[in-house]
């Protein structure tokens, strides 16, 4: 979406994965202040966000939402306040239906009322959600038509209220409306498979939905394989692997988990700078599978300086060998390539073979500097991404 937002992907915080509907004032002010202090916000998280759940179950007399009382004593502009205060920024929840998928009012015939109410709260994320669509309304239409009419409906909305808001979009429900296609003008980050859950089958199904996509995305248009489960309940080996994988694929980093308790592990996950650096790479190319072999996965993304990021990948539950070449990642004309690993910093030199004996779940991931870095290689493309979201 061409409104100067999200040139790389979004990093931030959402309440929905850890905590569901139970969203407060005291949760999100709690979260943004261990976010200012934990070492997050100095590593770039940016926006914290609020999920469903947060409001009254019906509108006022003007039409206006209404944010639950009991959750948020003081009103939302209140908390947006003390986000801002902290230097962070806040971010909102609505659905493009009649109602929420855990049924609060949808913004469908109010979108324009509900962006000014955002944009006068200072809101500046709004993830806008896909359930209760009343197809009835749009007979003949196919449900990407419609999704096209409502998502474009309220980026129009959006940007007439003047305030600079990034446009978070879901994925529709039945694998027709395949954002991907189509959403690059219309948000600045869309959803490309079902929800999340905090198990490795999960986050593998949800990469497998998004790898493909990668021709798709770029500055100011991302794919949302989900927000982050580091802490939720994976082993750490797992956690780095969905670290490693999420930085490749060019992914919003919105991290899912209880941050006024993360374990120290949970946070050197999050803030590994190195990892950082290669998902918010300013060229915003995301990464491809060059091979995938037996549960065995090479991944490139081509930096901006001319580096390569590269994941090698095990999906399976032993312990594996995975190799690649400095030609197959797109890199020629040197005698030899240097190769820094980004989880334990340790850089060797290679005339061309970039190995490493992988755990199972488990990523490696080197940045790979020399020579010269060629066309990349296009990548194994997946079916595109389907799901419940
Ligand atoms: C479905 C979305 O995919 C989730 O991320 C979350 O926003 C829930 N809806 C909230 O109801």
């Amino acid at each position: 979406l061409g409104n100067g937002l999200a040139l790389t992907p979004p990093m931030g915080w959402n309440d929905w994965n850890a905590y569901g509907c139970n969203v407060s004032e005291q949760l999100v002010e709690q979260t943004a202040l261990a976010m200012h202090n934990n070492g997050m916000q100095a590593a770039g998280y940016q926006y914290v966000n609020m999920d469903d759940c947060w409001m009254a179950s019906s509108r006022d007399g003007g039409g206006n939402l209404v944010a639950n009382s009991s959750k948020f004593p003081h009103g939302i502009a209140a908390v947006a306040n003390y986000v801002h205060s902290l230097g962070l920024k806040f971010g909102i929840y609505e659905d493009a239906g009649t109602a929420t998928c855990a049924g609060y009012p949808g913004s469908y015939g109010h979108e324009q009322q509900d962006a000014n109410l955002f944009a006068s709260w200072g809101v500046d994320y709004v993830k806008y959600d896909w359930c209760n669509i009343p197809f009835g309304n749009f007979s003949g239409q196919s449900h990407q038509q419609v999704a096209k009419t409502l998502y474009t409906r309220m980026r129009d909305a959006l940007s007439a209220t003047g305030r600079p808001i990034v446009f978070s979009m879901c994925n529709g429900w039945d694998g027709s409306v395949q954002p991907a296609t189509w959403a690059g003008p219309v948000a600045n980050l869309w959803r490309t498979t079902a929800d999340i859950q905090p198990n490795f089958g999960s986050m593998l199904s949800n990469f497998h939905n998004t790898v493909g996509l990668a021709p798709y995305a770029g500055p100011g248009a991302w794919n949302d394989p989900d927000m982050l489960e580091i802490g939720n309940g994976m082993s750490a080996t797992e956690d780095r692997a969905h670290f490693s994988l999420w930085a490749e694929m060019a992914a919003p980093l919105i991290e899912g988990g209880n941050l006024v308790n993360a374990s120290s592990t949970t946070l050197s996950i999050l803030t590994n700078r190195a990892v950082i650096a290669v998902d918010q790479d300013p060229l915003g190319k995301p990464g491809t599978q060059v091979s995938s072999s037996g549960g065995h996965d090479v991944l490139a993304r081509q930096l901006s300086n001319g580096d390569v990021s590269v994941v090698l990948f095990n999906e399976t539950g032993s312990t594996a060998t995975i190799s690649t070449t400095a030609a197959a990642i797109g890199k020629s004309g040197a005698s030899s390539y240097t190769l820094t690993d980004l989880w334990s910093g340790a850089t060797s030199t290679t005339t061309g073979t970039i190995s490493a004996s992988v755990p199972a779940h488990g990523a490696v991931m080197y940045r790979v500097a020399g020579g010269t870095t060629g066309t990349p290689p296009s990548g194994t493309v997946h079916a595109v991404g389907a799901g419940k979201c």
